[in-house]
């Protein structure tokens, strides 16, 4: 581990172009729940057809306005860990950093991180679900929401619509202009660092693989061992609040 991490650090010393890719395990140590571990996933735990679809907001929009408000309120109510500082503090030491992220919770933000890009959307940014001008929404106090909180989603003042969360829901596309700014990133970039992912959703979870096309060096941080299968591909295993101070420490200290 110690080797890879020197051969990590190594790399991102050199690195002129730097995309810092980031799923639901970067949050993790936030205390925000991700999708996938096991037991304590989201998606472990809840419905996804129920409450991340359009049809599903279209059935029983309280229910799902109402949950997406709790996670807003949750995400509203924790704090960048040491992964999101070491994040924003690597875009103070590199010449041009990208952060592509699929979460969903303005943390990296929170963290003084500049220029990142969400592919799926974020909670902060309601719009119409029917003529889709951006809403703005009062904070809620999320002590005593939960799964199953009901909240009527406020009405659009143009249209009459009902306000739908932010974010890319199942079956929907990617902002197109957000992921076409993601792709050139990882088309120029000399190192992609994807921490906290686990691979499952595309078109996001293309992107390691074409920075390795690009012929970029992909360094992926992970509780699980990521299985590479290039020589241009490391997998450090550890959380994101860990490893990645202890890389930065080795490679601009
Ligand atoms: P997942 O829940 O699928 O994966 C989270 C990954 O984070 C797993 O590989 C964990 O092992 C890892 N992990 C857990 N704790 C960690 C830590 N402290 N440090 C680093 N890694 C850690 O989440 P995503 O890959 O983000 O989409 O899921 C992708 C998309 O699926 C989400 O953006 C969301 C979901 O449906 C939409 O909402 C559109």
């Amino acid at each position: 581990m110690n080797q890879l991490l020197e051969t990590s650090a190594a790399y991102l010393k050199c690195a002129h172009t730097i995309v810092v890719f980031t799923g639901a395990g970067a949050s993790s140590e936030s205390g925000i729940a991700t999708f996938r571990d096991a037991l304590t996933g989201l998606w472990e735990r809840f419905d996804a057809q129920r409450l991340a679809t359009a049809q599903a907001f279209k059935a029983d929009p309280s229910l799902v306005w109402g949950w997406y408000e709790w996670r807003r309120a949750q995400a509203q109510s924790v704090l960048p860990n040491p992964g999101h500082a070491a994040v924003a503090q690597l875009g103070r030491l590199v010449s041009k950093i990208t952060i592509v992220t699929q979460n969903v919770d303005s943390l990296h933000e929170r963290a003084s991180s500049e220029n990142v890009l969400h592919l799926h959307g974020s909670l902060s940014s309601p719009r119409c679900f029917e003529c889709a001008i951006p809403m703005d929404v009062p904070d809620v106090d999320g002590y005593n929401l939960g799964y199953g909180s009901r909240i009527e989603p406020p009405v659009c003042p143009e249209c009459g619509g009902l306000c739908r969360p932010g974010v890319v829901w199942f079956g929907e596309s990617l902002p197109l202009d957000v992921w076409e700014a993601a792709v050139a990133a990882v088309a120029e970039c000399d190192v992609l660092l994807s921490i906290g992912t686990s691979g499952a959703v595309y078109p996001a979870a293309a992107l390691p693989k074409q920075a390795l096309s690009s012929g970029a060096v992909v360094i992926h941080i992970n509780p699980d061992r990521v299985a590479v299968s290039s020589e241009n591909e490391i997998s450090l295993v550890g959380k994101g609040g860990v490893i990645l101070p202890q890389l930065l420490a080795r490679a601009f200290n």
